[in-house]
């Protein structure tokens, strides 16, 4: 069977400014708050390795933009840091920083590689956590305003932005699974948090509108398709639960422009309702995106508690529980499940359920564990395993495509191995090796391979 693909589709890989540059004290840029949450707990990280250094790109973009052409990318994702781009917050533009990111965006166009450009990776500049950070009501019009800055600066050359990276993760890392900082589990105040995440992205695609640009914004969303164990009506509302906290929260809002009055009846039951200004329902509105990236790794399969939990939740999780279907295909080397069909499944309920918007795959990966094992002979990673996973889930997009699905492209999690929060180095996923010792890049198989199915736009 042959899988073709449309000649404009988008074949590339994702990173972000946090993961990626390294330089994380130098060229001007304060700390965020990985910065600062390393500074004080550097045990919180595997191998005691922070996001000082990254894969070092601050240092390298000229030779790592030409391996991003070798690898056969016509288009490429990262993000901008704020605390590089406005030390302070709120106040002057560094121009070290404004300088790196000309440099890198004129590469990239003069490598004929498309700039799609993210604001917010998980990456709060420090002194803005400091002043409530998504709690507050004064950070989201700091951020609208750093994101206007973003869209003057480089919106004659950046036609693709997105708002925020992921969303949700902030809110359930930072305040509901001590994973992120400041490692808060209070779910009325994860609530403000995602809330208030909502406003800014509106404000921010309100500021970009008014600019009246020749281009495009939209948000990039970890849409984690969610299955019941049974369909006994206890997991299918165990399952209708967490796809409403998990995905609709900010799905409903990008989307449509507000939220499902199911949502709002479920914070409202448990008393958890976000406080509302005069003038927020507009402004969500006023938050519909032209474009949404879609992040997918794994699917959520979830059952009903045993016990039904009674009271207030402390988390989503006290509403349902994860279930673990017998024979589920797994990642051996990352402990995930893989399920290809889950990417069908989202670009389905996309064309069915919201209006076929354009979307594009903007991540999709194989962490791996101890990769070294891999290394072959000729001293570069034999990862059939990733041309396996990437190939599934193409098959599965390719169909998607073939039933009318606005798909756009495809981004792989990631071009070279990079830094992953807390657990920094533990997984690689990257089509190009990085030898943490040297910073060495050296193509995997799987790079070789990516490269031929971009060119030949598909494969066999
Ligand atoms: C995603 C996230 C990325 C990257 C990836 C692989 O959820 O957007 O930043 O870390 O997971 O772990």
């Amino acid at each position: 069977m042959q899988y073709r693909f449309p000649d404009n589709f988008w074949w590339g890989s994702a990173s972000s400014a946090p993961q990626m540059e390294g330089a994380a004290a130098r060229g001007g840029k304060s700390a965020n708050i990985f910065d600062h949450w390393f500074a004080i707990a550097p045990e919180r990280f595997h191998g005691g390795i922070g996001p000082t250094d990254t894969s070092t790109f601050y240092d390298h973009f000229e030779s790592d933009i030409a391996l991003l052409k070798q690898l056969g990318h016509n288009s490429f994702r990262t993000s901008i840091s704020w605390s590089r781009l406005i030390p302070d917050g709120t106040g002057e533009i560094n121009p070290e920083a404004v300088a790196f990111y000309n440099a890198v965006f004129d590469r990239l166009l003069a490598e004929g590689i498309t700039p799609l450009i993210n604001l917010y990776h998980f990456d709060m500049p420090m002194c803005m956590q400091e002043r409530g950070g998504w709690e507050s009501r004064e950070v989201v019009a700091a951020y609208i305003h750093y994101a206007s800055h973003c869209f003057a600066l480089f919106g004659d050359r950046i036609k693709h932005w997105f708002t925020f990276n992921e969303p949700i993760v902030p809110v359930e890392c930072g305040y509901l699974g001590h994973h992120h900082y400041p490692c808060v589990v209070d779910f009325g105040r994860a609530v403000t948090v995602a809330y208030h995440t909502a406003l800014a992205h509106a404000g921010a695609v309100q500021a970009y509108r008014a600019r009246q640009e020749d281009g495009e914004i939209g948000i990039i969303l970890n849409l984690t398709p969610t299955y019941p164990r049974s369909q006994e009506p206890a997991d299918l509302l165990a399952s209708r639960r967490a796809d409403l906290l998990l995905n609709k929260s900010f799905l409903d809002p990008a989307l449509k422009g507000c939220y499902d009055p199911e949502l709002i009846a479920l914070l409202e039951q448990y008393d958890l309702l976000p406080q509302v200004a005069e003038g927020d329902k507009a402004l969500l509105a006023a938050g519909k995106v032209d474009l949404l990236g879609i992040n997918y790794y794994q699917p959520r399969r979830v059952k009903a508690k045993d016990e039904p939990w009674s009271g207030t939740p402390r988390t989503p999780e006290d509403l349902f529980d994860y279930y673990e279907m017998p024979g589920r295909k797994m990642n051996p080397h990352r402990g995930w499940e893989i399920y290809e069909k889950g990417i069908y499944d989202i670009l389905t309920d996309l064309r069915v359920n919201y209006g076929n918007l354009p979307c594009y795959i903007s991540e999709n990966g194989m962490g791996v564990e101890g990769e070294e094992r891999f290394i072959g002979p000729q001293g570069r990673v034999e990862d059939d395993y990733r041309i396996d996973f990437i190939r599934g889930h193409l098959e599965w997009l390719h169909r998607a495509l073939e039933e009318g699905s606005a798909c756009r492209g495809y981004h792989l999690w990631t071009f070279i191995d990079n830094w992953s929060w807390l657990n920094a180095y533990k997984n690689r996923y990257g089509l190009v090796r990085l030898d943490l010792e040297t910073q060495q890049r050296t193509i995997k198989k799987s790079g070789h391979w990516f490269a031929d199915v971009a060119r030949n736009h598909g494969f066999n």
